[in-house]
């Protein structure tokens, strides 16, 4: 038997996936949300959600996509590892996601014949349409230079209202130092955002939310004030450590046989556990 159903809940609380149904909106969260939905319904073009690791891209991108899942008049695609070896095939594999119809082969076909399809398609689906063309690009820190340029080049595709190709590029902080360098690139940012990591009650909202989510109905809470209090010391704040050591918090309770809920000495142990297991992961020898 799973472990979470020992403990009542239907579902994995703290599963490291980032699956939106698990997405406590924060302040902050709900503020990203609702401004990139705004510009993309303006059609300003260029998006930019940053953010250290694991404070919630992801997972934000997911929702983004839920969201406009459930609109019509959105077509959209993303893009989860922006690796390519050049700018036609990176050109190329963004045509072939929308199903636009190139006049040659991947071999025969040249970037600007490309790009000219590309435009087509944009201005017959936003004009003709009406749609609003969305590439969501999560892991944006790994486009290159090139890549970037080539982005670039078709947020010039527009008329007199509206770019006809919404960006929403979601990065490590990194891609902002690499854009920054990039003038041209830099000023055709509409909306730029970082994501924070939690304070001490949005930590414990999050784990009071994803608790609540997993069909936890326990009258009392499964952690005590004192050991949220400090996961968030331990964890900084940051959704995947909060996930991570909730997670073998869980397991320890259910392992545990004596006591019934998450306590301070349970948190204290799991995190010496943690962190000797992060020390070795990082090739550290832990004395
Ligand atoms: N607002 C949130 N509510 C609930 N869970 C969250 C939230 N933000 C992040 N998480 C959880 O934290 C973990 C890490 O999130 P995610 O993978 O989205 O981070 P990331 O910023 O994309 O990290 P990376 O920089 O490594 O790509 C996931 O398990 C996710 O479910
Ligand atoms: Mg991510």
């Amino acid at each position: 038997m799973s472990y979470f159903k020992l403990l009542g809940l239907e579902k994995e609380p703290f599963s490291s996936s980032p699956d939106p149904e698990f997405l406590y909106l924060s302040r902050e969260y709900d503020l990203a949300l609702t401004n990139i939905l705004i510009e993309l319904r303006l059609k300003r073009g260029l998006t930019v959600i940053l953010g250290d690791v694991g404070t919630g891209k992801t997972t934000l991108s997911r929702k983004l996509v839920k969201e406009l899942s459930e609109r019509e008049d959105f077509i959209f695609h993303v893009i989860l590892n922006p690796i390519f070896e050049s700018e036609k095939e990176f050109l190329f594999a963004l045509t072939r996601n929308f199903e636009v119809p190139l006049s040659q082969s991947y071999q025969n076909i040249t970037v600007s014949e490309i790009r000219d399809s590309f435009e087509k398609f944009l201005l017959h689906n936003t004009r003709v349409k009406n749609k609003t063309v969305v590439v969501i690009i999560d892991e944006a820190q790994k486009l290159s230079e090139k890549e970037l340029e080539s982005l670039r080049i078709l947020l010039n595709y527009e008329t007199n209202e509206y770019k006809l190709i919404q960006l929403v590029l979601l990065g490590q902080l990194e891609l902002y130092s690499r854009i920054l360098q990039m003038s041209n690139f830099y000023d055709r940012i509409d909306f730029k955002y970082t994501l924070n990591p939690l304070g001490y009650e949005e930590t414990k909202e999050m784990i009071v939310y994803r608790l609540s989510k997993a069909g936890y109905m326990g009258n009392i809470s499964l952690f005590l004030d004192e050991a949220i209090r400090d996961i968030y010391y331990y964890t900084k704040g940051y959704p995947r450590g909060i996930i991570r050591v909730c997670h073998k918090c869980l397991r320890a309770l259910v392992m545990s046989k004596v006591k019934t809920v998450v306590d301070k000495q349970l948190v204290f142990d799991v995190i010496e556990e943690d962190s000797v297991s992060k020390w070795r992961h990082a090739g550290v020898k832990h004395e």
